[in-house]
């Protein structure tokens, strides 16, 4: 479909594109000097109706996982919009059959979110194993008053065994770091990856497989109608005891219930999650107040470099696909 043709017909020198959120100076100062852009002055989450008001007559949305846009606000956008920009790698905020059904191209920014949200990812793992979040908490409340053999003994990180599920870039990028860490690496994937690609990781052929084989479990599948929910309390119960669990993808891939049963009861030893359900509002209490937690809030791809990257990333494409050329990071 790429290239064949420009559904834009963007006639206008300086398209004409509205930004739901502030963005990286960098990145603004693009849009403002190439574009007719329309920015966030102060960044609020913009309601369905807003962004649909505040289409009127534009070409493009640059958007981030914070306004979602199903296929009813996706019908209700004005015909003058012809692409939509995601900030982000995941889509599950979009209804892309509905922006494919009516013409309107969706971008993202794949690949470069993968190197930092791995390091996020390593940071919650070691975070988590490390008990980083009581020792942090020790010292902030200065409760810090001997040093013990017995004190804050963790679980071992290096020489440990990683089970991942989801080996798309982000998990092929978390072997390579753990194996730093002496990792042995097993995954589970929708299909097998090539030996290359597995670089000496085992692979396992179902999730039910590869969850008594993960004392470290990291969850970098996407959000899909297969992959929600399916950390619950019967698929916990395969981890190993004492199993450390790393969620860098969506919150909705984990049953919260089951998780914080498991965080309390021991079962699992520790989580180190960067997403939540209901985030950022309503994220389960629990999780706040467990100390065998380790919480980031979403900051995955939130390093200096990679955010202007990814904003450049999409205005690249918009180019590309402006010019009628196949553009690298369209979804639909
Ligand atoms: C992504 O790229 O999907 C991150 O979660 C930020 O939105």
């Amino acid at each position: 479909m790429q290239g064949q043709r420009n559904e834009l017909e963007l006639m206008t020198d300086k398209a004409r594109i509205l930004v739901t959120r502030r963005l990286l100076q960098p990145n603004e100062d693009r849009l403002k000097s190439s574009y007719d852009a329309t920015l966030s002055a102060d960044d609020h989450i913009m309601s369905a109706d807003e962004i649909v008001d505040a289409a009127e007559g534009v070409d493009a949305l640059l958007i981030c996982v914070t306004e979602p846009l199903n296929a009813d606000v996706i019908a209700r956008l004005p015909e003058s919009v012809k692409a939509i920009m995601t900030l982000s790698v995941g889509l599950e905020h979009l209804d892309l059959e509905a922006a494919q059904a009516r013409g309107i191209a969706v971008m993202s920014t794949p690949d470069i979110v993968t190197d930092p949200t791995v390091e996020i990812a390593m940071c919650l793992m070691l975070g988590a194993a490390r008990r980083v979040t009581e020792g942090a908490a020790m010292m902030r409340a200065r409760k810090w008053d001997s040093w013990t053999p017995r004190m804050l003994v963790g679980t071992d990180v290096t020489g440990g065994t990683l089970g991942i599920y989801g080996m798309g870039r982000i998990g092929r990028t978390l072997a390579k770091r753990a194996r730093g860490f002496d990792m042995t690496i097993r995954y589970h994937n929708r299909s097998r990856l090539s030996f290359e690609l597995e670089a000496g990781a085992s692979y396992y052929t179902s999730i039910e497989a590869l969850l008594p084989a993960s004392p470290f479990l990291a969850i970098t599948a996407p959000s899909t109608s297969e992959t929600q929910g399916f950390l619950n309390a019967e698929r916990i119960a395969l981890l190993p005891d004492g199993a450390i669990v790393v969620n860098t993808s969506r919150g909705n891939l984990i049953d919260d219930d089951a998780l914080i049963d498991a965080l309390k009861s021991g079962k699992v030893a520790a989580a180190g999650l960067d997403v939540f359900n209901g985030e950022p509002a309503n994220v389960r209490p629990e999780y706040l107040d467990l100390p065998n937690v380790f919480l980031t809030p979403h900051i995955g791809s939130a390093a200096m470099n990679a955010r202007a990257a990814m904003g450049d990333m999409l205005l690249d494409g918009f180019e590309l696909l402006r010019a009628g050329e196949p553009v690298p990071n369209r979804v639909v």
